[in-house]
C-alpha cells in the first residue's frame, strides 16, 4: 500500500508572516498519520515555515532548486541550501517553470539528480498542453517526459521521487481532469516506470495528480488505485479546503 502525500504548492504566494498563520490555522487540522502533508512554499518563507511544523507531521517543500552546489548563479538556490534549512521535497519542472523560466527536460533532469543526491524527494511535474491531448498525443508527451526528466535516476532513487501528474490545460483553470482522465494517465505513467525499472519499482512510486484539485472534487480522484495523492495549488491556500482535501486522502 502506498501512502498518499498531499503536497500544497503556494506558489508565489504568502509573505513568511502569512505563511506562518496559515500554517498554524492548518496544523491542528490535518494532524493526521495516515497522509503524508506536504507544503511547499516560497524560499523566503522556507525557514519560518519549517519552524512552525517543528513535532508535527507536515515537511517543508522548496518549489524549485538549481543543479550546482554553489557558485556564481545570483537568484538561485541550492540543494544542501534546502536541506540544511530542514526542507524535505522540491517540486521540479512545474508547468509554469517550464513556460515561463525556460525550463527544458534536461534542466528538470539535473534538477532531479541534484535533489535526489542531496536527499530530498522530488516532486516531478509532468503533463500535457491543451493542444496537444487534442491532438492525442498525451501518451508521447508523457512517456518522453518521464523518459528525459528521469534520465540517469536508479531504480533505487526513483523510489524517493514523486511524480506529479498535472495536466497543463487542468492548472488554475478549474478545469480538472475527470477522475478516468486522470487514472488513465496515471496509470500510463506507472507503466512506463515498470519498462523502464520493474513493476514492484513501479508500484512503489507515488503518484499524484494536480490540476484544480478542489474539496469537491478530491474524493473522487483520490480514489482512483493509481492517484496517490494531489499537488494542489489554489486551493492550498485555504485552511478548510486543503483540510477536505487532507480528509479525502485518508478515507480514499
Ligand atoms: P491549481 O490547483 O491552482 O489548479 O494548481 C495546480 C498546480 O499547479 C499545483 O502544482
Amino acid at each position: 500500500m502506498r501512502k498518499k502525500i498531499i503536497a500544497g504548492n503556494w506558489k508565489m504566494n504568502k509573505t513568511p508572516s502569512e505563511a506562518v498563520a496559515l500554517i498554524n490555522e492548518l496544523k491542528p487540522l490535518v494532524k493526521n498519520d495516515d497522509v503524508d502533508v506536504v507544503f511547499c512554499v516560497p524560499d523566503i518563507d522556507i525557514i519560518p515555515a519549517v519552524e512552525a511544523c517543528k513535532g508535527t507531521n507536515i515537511a517543508i517543500g522548496a518549489e524549485n532548486l538549481y543543479f550546482e552546489e554553489s557558485g556564481a548563479y545570483t537568484g538561485e538556490i541550492s540543494p544542501n541550501m534546502l536541506t540544511d534549512a530542514g526542507v524535505k521535497y522540491v517540486i521540479i519542472g512545474h508547468s509554469e517553470r517550464r513556460e515561463y523560466f525556460a525550463e527544458t527536460d534536461e534542466t528538470v533532469n539535473k534538477r532531479t539528480l541534484a535533489a535526489l543526491a542531496a536527499g530530498l524527494k522530488p516532486i516531478v511535474c509532468v503533463g500535457e498542453l491543451k493542444w496537444e491531448r487534442q491532438c492525442n498525443i498525451t501518451e508521447e508527451v508523457i512517456a518522453r517526459q518521464i523518459k528525459l526528466d528521469l534520465w540517469d535516476v536508479t531504480a533505487e532513487q526513483v523510489k524517493n521521487v514523486v511524480i506529479a501528474y498535472e495536466p497543463v490545460w487542468a492548472i488554475g483553470t478549474g478545469l480538472t481532469a475527470t477522475p478516468d482522465q486522470a487514472q488513465e494517465v496515471c496509470a500510463f505513467i506507472r507503466a512506463q516506470l515498470a519498462k523502464k525499472y520493474d513493476q514492484a519499482t513501479a508500484d512503489a512510486v507515488t503518484i499524484q495528480y494536480g490540476g484544480s484539485m478542489n474539496a469537491g472534487n478530491a474524493a473522487e480522484l483520490l480514489a482512483q488505485p493509481d492517484i496517490d495523492g494531489g499537488l494542489i495549488g489554489g486551493a492550498s491556500l485555504k485552511a478548510a479546503d486543503f483540510n477536505t482535501i487532507v480528509q479525502a486522502a485518508v478515507e480514499g
